[in-house]
């Protein structure tokens, strides 16, 4: 029978829980610290459920003890309600979850058995994930693990041992950082590193979707349930059950998805649009956002129960700007990437390029060096990658405006469009238009030189009187 350690000052309560749940557990009993170290160090036990408060002593403190020793419990913490702040701070402890008091009793019962089960998989799961492991490292296929994350900075070194850290827990976990950082790469690692690199990690981009379709994608909905829901729909929480869901760009959820979000991490149940069944769901969930959701929450956007839930630990990616000893080891990752993607060899990059990818401010982080390699690597016809291969905007003052959602953006943008060519009224915003735009601009910025207005787009002076051609006959 499993065994079943309940710690708590008050007589009454250790009582009541032993004849609640004597049935299904084999219950010891503990009033203090002192107490339950002993029995934890003498009797195997498989659970904890203990108080926060001990007369005189803290259950954190027994929390760190308890899952200090070689086997350690499965450690479940009472605690006031209302008091989110400390349960929270238990599961940065180690807690695996917690209960609030007063106490339902068949509420109790189910989590202490679901946090064996939890157990029990992971101990079954343990060998076979390992042997996975090893023959994907044989493989050389662990594609998404730590060693995906390229930079030696110390603010890379500290996202790394912080991932190496939480990731195999089931902590939630909340990413921040500016767009082009690293969120998702970091959400991929965090799901291989968790121990079940067998089940599914499912992303879903909470901006992408309106918020009534968001909410059927998440939790699913019964035939029927709005106009166009022919047929029942399995939720993405119910779709991952056992692995991982990341949940990209968090902070664009609205009002009623929060709630529903929060009772999902609450409880963890899902109810499917249309139907008042709850199903039980075991999802790890990471969360990124590139606002800044504690902003957000002061300013009434956010729900704060809910942010502390999803905050239980926070990564915060360094912008490229912060890690400038990074660029040029990325710069030479990408460069090894895209040669061999494009068939071409591998070329050094010149003084001037590297000079110019560090001296950039690189606005769009990681994502927007990738794309400028891949640019040089693609326009190089020379046994050198040189500045006049890479884009012709590192070369400007003022970055290209991208698409961020802090508050420097918007300032950023303005600037930079006064000094655009705007469109002609009339003219359609899409790629041929953007284009021909970017022509207009280097002609102008190199009073009509052709062959110095070509370097600076970074095509050839073929290519552009070919462009220069479309753009006379759409005139
Ligand atoms: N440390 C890194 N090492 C190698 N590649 C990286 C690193 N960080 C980011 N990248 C690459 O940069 C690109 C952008 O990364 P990612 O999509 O994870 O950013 P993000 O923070 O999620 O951005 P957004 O907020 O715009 O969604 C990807 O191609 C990713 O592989
Ligand atoms: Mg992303």
């Amino acid at each position: 029978m499993t065994t079943l350690l309940i710690v708590d000052d008050e007589k009454s309560t250790r009582d009541g829980l032993r004849m609640a749940l004597e049935d299904e557990f084999d219950c010891y009993l503990a009033s203090s610290i002192k107490e339950a170290m002993s029995i934890l160090k003498s009797e195997p036990i498989d659970l904890m459920l203990t108080d926060l408060r001990l007369a005189g002593d803290s259950g954190m403190d027994l929390l760190d003890q308890a899952l200090a020793i070689p086997q350690p419990p499965v450690a479940v913490m009472m605690t006031a309600y209302g008091s989110v702040d400390t349960a929270v701070e238990a599961m940065r402890r180690g807690a695996w979850n917690f209960v609030t008091k007063p106490l339902n009793l068949d509420e109790v019962e189910l989590l202490l058995k679901r946090a064996l089960r939890s157990r029990s998989l992971e101990k079954d799961k343990l060998r076979l994930e390992h042997e996975v492991q090893e023959l994907r490292v044989k493989a050389g296929n662990s594609k998404h693990g730590l060693e995906s994350l390229i930079g030696k900075s110390a603010a890379m070194q500290k996202v790394s041992e912080l991932v190496t850290q939480v990731a195999p827990t089931r902590a939630t976990i909340l990413i921040e950082g500016e767009s082009g950082t690293g969120k998702e790469l970091v959400a991929h690692a965090i799901h291989q590193l968790s121990g079940r690199p067998l089940e599914k990690m499912l992303v879903v981009n909470c901006a992408a979707l309106s918020p009534q379709l968001l909410e059927s994608e998440l939790f699913g909905h019964e035939k029927g349930a709005f106009t166009g829901a022919a047929q029942k729909r399995i939720g993405r929480f119910e779709q991952a059950n056992g692995g991982t869901i990341f949940l990209d760009e968090i902070g664009e959820i609205d009002q009623a998805t929060q709630v529903k979000l929060l009772r999902v991490l609450s409880e963890r149940t899902i109810e499917r649009v249309g139907s008042n069944q709850p199903i039980k769901v075991d999802v790890r969930v990471i969360t990124a956002s590139n606002k800044n959701l504690r902003e957000l929450v002061s300013k009434g956007d956010f729900r704060e129960d809910l942010f502390f839930r999803l905050n239980v630990v926070r990564v915060l990616m360094p912008t490229l700007r912060e890690r400038e000893e990074d660029i040029v080891i990325l710069a030479q990752a990408f460069l090894r990437e895209f040669s061999s993607e494009n068939n071409k060899k591998l070329k050094p990059l010149s003084d001037d390029a590297l000079a110019m990818l560090r001296a950039y401010s690189w606005p769009g982080n990681v994502r927007e060096l990738r794309t400028a390699i891949e640019h040089g690597v693609v326009m190089s016809n020379e046994d050198v990658i040189s500045s006049q291969h890479l884009p012709y905007f590192l070369n400007s003052a003022d970055p290209l405006p991208v698409a961020r959602d802090d508050q420097s953006a918007p300032a950023a943008e303005q600037k930079a469009q006064k000094e655009e060519i705007p469109l002609a009224s009339g003219e359609e915003f899409n790629l041929h238009v953007l284009e021909l735009r970017a022509i207009r601009q280097a002609l102008k910025q190199t009073s009509n030189n052709r062959t110095e207005a070509a370097r600076l787009l970074g095509i050839s002076r073929r290519t552009l009187q070919r462009k220069l051609k479309d753009l006379e006959h759409s005139a």
